[in-house]
């Protein structure tokens, strides 16, 4: 048995608990972040209450590499998302390991088969973590290694078939990798007589986007929706609202080429290319907090799934599972490496403000008053940057983080067409006009960065209303490190591309600034919206 992490405190009369007879039974158990809080708590251990908490890597020291740190060597490089701490184990427990800032980071009392670790196994920024799993999986718990996600094709077509029945599959497919072995899969179940797909240009996206989609699918139905899209998202610039919007556009989209192409008549599905972290941050399992709302899981779409009516044959794999099935399904290599490109496009890059604002002078740079979403403790977070006047010393970024309760992300000042004191946060929308401008700006970094980009896992470009009044927009460079998208690292480009990638940028028209996004997630997410 596993206890995951969570945002809650064992504190809390309303956080999840377990019956304190689980840990007598003799069942394996092993305690995650939450988890590990919990069974010391249960057990009679003491756990402290924090305010800040500490969000991002830390190094393990191993005491003793008994049970589930079995033949790792420290120290180790894990991660952590924390607010509270275990300050005292439980009686008959052993502290396995240790942090600089977390006396008590692994516990164990192997005779009961009970263990605990305070940062985060699961996540790709904890190297030892699959080890620290595989030995309670197959050592502690003695299971059976039967999961391999490309063997698992044949079982999504038949769940596809199952699923289908005599109906067929409707798809919109955006082009990118999940949409696009998705609808393979279905097509592979099905037929491609029973699988049709539409790809509709919402406006939002990349600068030649839609002419590759054409290209690599010539089959497929463009439908050319950007008018719509735009016009409803006009002087909206809250975050979950953007995604709400789109999403319900994407399903007004969709229902009305249900309608004029008669595919309502009871014999038609719809087919999503959803995955399993899409799934999880959009509260989607029972005690996951909502960091966003996917926007495949608005209304619309949950009464879709009520009604049986929807086909997802990749929700339970992660990003990187479903590129092997991609691979082994024979899809081009240069489909299955592209990045992954959020389905509300460059909508949710583009941020908006309702008001007027200064950035505020700390001492440790300038509080920059765009607000973005982040994720800390497992919980969503929306707050102002903090942008640094230079490249601070590594790991900065993180101590900031956790240090300026105000912050969740930090990026520097690359270039700014007047001092950073002069600039403004501006009144601004999602007009044509800014989505050229970020599209640009997009395209600029797509073709310089090119092959920077084949080292990454994505490299989102961001515009924000900080600037001059003739220069009124910033680019934000966002290039990240990840496996699964839970997790990210932030990446330090080279300097000559940097340089060059400025000096183009700095050529747009309207923009003011370029700044470089140093935030792993947690503390940000890896979009800014
Ligand atoms: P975050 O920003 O949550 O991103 O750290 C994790 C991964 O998910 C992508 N993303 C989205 N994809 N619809 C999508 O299809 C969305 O609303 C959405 N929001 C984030 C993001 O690009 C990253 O790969």
């Amino acid at each position: 048995m596993i206890i995951s992490g969570g945002p809650s405190s064992v504190y809390d009369p309303t956080s999840p608990t377990i019956d304190p007879a689980l840990l007598e039974s003799g069942v394996p158990v092993l305690g995650i972040c939450y988890g590990q809080q919990l069974m010391a708590y249960l057990l009679g251990g003491n756990v402290r209450k924090g305010d800040h908490g500490e969000y991002g890597f830390a190094q393990l020291e191993i005491r003793a590499n008994d049970g589930v740190l079995s033949g790792i060597v420290g120290p180790q490089q894990v991660w952590m998302s924390h607010r509270d701490t275990v300050v005292a184990a439980p009686p008959g427990f052993d502290v396995l390991g240790s942090t600089e800032t977390c006396s008590i980071a692994a516990i164990a009392a192997p005779k009961r088969n009970l263990f605990g670790v305070q940062f985060h196994p699961e996540v790709a920024h904890t190297p030892c973590g699959s080890a620290i799993l595989s030995n309670f999986v197959f050592d502690i718990c003695k299971c059976e290694r039967d999961w391999d996600p490309a063997g698992q094709i044949r079982q999504v077509e038949d769940q596809i078939r199952a699923t289908a029945g005599d109906r067929n599959i409707f798809f919109f497919v955006s082009g990118g990798v999940d949409s696009t072995v998705a609808y393979t899969l279905c097509v592979r179940a099905l037929g491609e007589d029973r699988v049709h797909g539409t790809y509709v240009d919402t406006g939002l996206m990349r600068e030649g986007e839609t002419d590759l989609v054409r290209a690599n699918f010539p089959s497929l139905r463009v439908e050319d929706a950007s008018a719509r899209f735009l016009g409803a998202l006009a002087g909206v610039s809250d975050p979950e609202k953007k995604r709400h919007i789109i999403g319900e556009k994407f399903v007004d989209v969709q229902q009305r080429i249900l309608e004029s192409e008669h595919y309502l008549d009871g014999h038609w599905i719809l087919g999503q290319g959803t995955i399993y972290p899409d799934t999880i941050e959009s509260g989607g399992t029972a005690k996951a907090d909502l960091i966003k709302t996917h926007h495949n899981r608005v209304a619309g779409i949950q009464k879709l799934i009520k009604q049986g009516r929807i086909v997802e044959p990749l929700a339970s794999f992660y990003k990187d599972e479903v590129r092997a099935i991609g691979r082994e399904l024979g899809l081009a290599q240069a489909l299955i490496e592209r990045h992954p490109f959020p389905g509300p496009g460059l909508a949710i890059r583009c941020l908006c403000s309702e008001t007027s604002a200064a950035p505020e002078r700390i001492e440790e740079g300038w509080i920059v008053p765009v607000r973005s979403v982040g994720v800390q403790g497992d919980e969503r977070t929306y707050r102002p940057v903090l942008a640094l006047p230079q490249f601070p010393s590594e790991d900065e970024a993180t101590r900031l983080t956790n240090r300026i309760a105000g912050v969740n992300r930090v990026v520097v000042a690359v270039w700014s067409a007047a001092p950073i004191a002069e600039l403004r946060v501006s009144t601004a929308g999602l007009t044509a006009e800014r989505i050229a401008r970020l599209r640009r700006a997009d395209a600029i970094v797509r073709r310089l960065a090119h092959d920077f980009d084949r080292t990454i896992w994505q490299f989102p470009v961001v515009l924000i209303p900080f600037g001059t009044s003739s220069k009124p927009d910033s680019v934000v460079l966002r290039p990240i490190d990840s496996v699964d998208g839970m997790t990210a690292r932030a990446i330090r480009m080279p300097d000559d591309l940097l340089h060059q990638l400025t000096r183009e940028l700095e050529s747009i028209e309207g923009i003011g600034g370029v700044f470089y996004d140093l935030t792993n997630k947690p503390p940000a997410t890896i979009e800014w919206e």
